[in-house]
């Protein structure tokens, strides 16, 4: 492509860590997208002829059929995809061919592309994260009164629904949701015709290949359209934000599929055996989202490390941005279906939810609060007070609730039996009915607004 300036050609090695078309031909689709739409506006203002236009239109479709089938074949020798395609192009249309790079440069081609292609993502993947959210709803609406207990530093706190814990993560997924959201917004404008990095002085059309192109407009400044990659940084810092409540979500997962704690059964579709112990039935699939989170924050560490003190405008520096980008979007949407997969198909055992939530004292601060409601201490007393009841219990080895009440009333004389009506866990979880509490009515509310919302 530059035979005119050198005499000999690149050395091996240098062809080696120089060549990107092994990891960007993902982009070809973009690249022909985006040159179709450079061309037709070439010919609209008039910078190239019409006939030279249709012959470039007509090549790139059949490039595109030819992708499609699987039968382009790209040469490392050619560097990158862009170069692939424009070879293959005047392979095709001869002269014509060489038209097509008036008035631009790969450096806004690539930026073009890869904005192209990461809005694509974020477009599949709030599809992804709509479903699970479904499957989310739809567990939370089948066990939307069963009870369980909830946790802080992993230790029994104050009984929940089951309901209430699917939602919780319905809000988190549904904030991943707007975050991609937001970060497509900011990144739907369009490089095209920044060119190498100051514009252009053909008299070109930015609006044209944006708008062709679905950008909600041209980038304003070409030194920043061509340098910057915030647009996949962006996306990578959503993409680890998400993939970090899918590893939270995974791994309660793990501990309610384990005998200890038999919360939940996942389905064989979404479990592996082992092969030497024949009881076990393993949540590898929950292992993995788990684990996702690596290679995915990994990437969003690896391009900003590759980006910081890049003097402006485009190095070749960056053209280490993509294969990380394509590993963390691959990967991102590959644990979303699987999470998917293993919400939808998971069953909650409604009673061993019960039992664990009767066990840990779960209602003691319903107790300390009635202390407070009914005998007006100060809650720190009764704070104490419910403590030294704790303790006793403890000590008899049975649970608040089958405590009687002279046993009560020898740690504070003025219980009376009532405070018996919010030692169950029942009635505990029907009294959190402040606005997004666990109550079932409360919780009812929430899904019914998610459904809603998503119509
Ligand atoms: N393959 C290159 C990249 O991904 C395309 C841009 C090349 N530009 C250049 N000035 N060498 O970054």
């Amino acid at each position: 492509m530059w035979g005119g300036r050198f005499s000999t050609g690149p050395d091996a090695i240098m062809e080696a860590i120089n060549a990107s078309i092994e990891f960007d031909k993902r982009l070809a689709p973009e690249d022909i997208e985006s040159s179709l739409a450079h061309a037709e506006m070439l010919a609209e203002t008039g910078i190239i002829n019409l006939p030279d236009a249709n012959a470039i239109k007509q090549g790139l479709e059949e490039i595109l059929a030819e992708l499609e089938a699987g039968d382009l074949e790209f040469s490392t020798a050619l560097e990158d995809i862009h170069m692939n395609i424009e070879s293959r192009l005047k392979d095709k249309i001869g002269e014509p061919a060489g038209r097509l790079h008036t008035a631009r440069s790969r450096n806004d081609q690539v930026a073009t592309d890869f904005r192209l292609w990461v809005r694509g993502q974020i477009d599949l993947i709030d599809q992804n994260l709509v479903n699970l959210i479904r499957a989310l709803l739809d567990q939370a609406q089948s066990g939307i009164s069963w009870i369980m207990p909830g946790f802080t530093h992993l230790q029994t706190a104050q009984p929940i629904t089951w309901g209430h814990h699917m939602m919780a993560y319905v809000e988190m997924f549904t904030r991943d949701r707007s975050r991609f959201k937001d970060a497509r917004a900011r990144m739907n404008e369009c490089p095209l015709g920044s060119a190498a990095l100051a514009g252009t002085s053909f008299p070109i059309d930015r609006n044209y290949t944006s708008s062709k192109l679905k950008f909600a407009r041209p980038t304003a400044n070409s030194l920043d359209a061509v340098s910057d990659r915030d647009f996949a940084l962006e996306f990578l810092a959503s993409s680890s934000i998400c993939a970090m409540h899918l590893s939270r979500l995974a791994e309660e997962l793990v501990i309610w599929s384990s005998a200890q704690f038999k919360f939940i059964e996942l389905s064989d579709r979404f479990s592996t055996g082992s092969s030497i112990m024949p009881q076990k039935k393993n949540p590898d699939a929950a292992e993995l989202v788990r684990a996702k989170i690596g290679r995915i924050l990994g990437a969003n560490i690896g391009l900003m490390t590759v980006m910081k003190g890049l003097p402006l405008a485009y190095s070749k520096d960056m053209q280490e941005d993509k294969e990380q980008v394509f590993d963390a979007a691959d990967s991102l949407r590959l644990a979303l279906c699987a999470m998917e997969g293993m919400i939808k198909d998971l069953t909650a055992n409604k009673e061993s939810l019960e039992k664990a939530a009767k066990s840990g004292f779960a209602t003691a601060t319903d107790l300390a609060d009635w202390l407070v409601r009914v005998l007006n201490l100060p809650f720190r007393e009764a704070h104490h007070i419910t403590g030294e009841l704790v303790r006793l219990a403890e000590q008899l080895e049975c649970d608040l609730s089958d405590l009687e009440l002279k046993d009560m009333q020898k740690v504070h004389a003025d219980i009376t039996e009532d405070v018996f009506t919010v030692l169950s866990i029942e009635n505990s979880v029907k009294s959190r009915s402040s606005y997004g509490g666990t109550c079932p009515e409360e919780v009812q509310f929430q899904i019914d607004r998610w459904k809603k919302e998503l119509e």
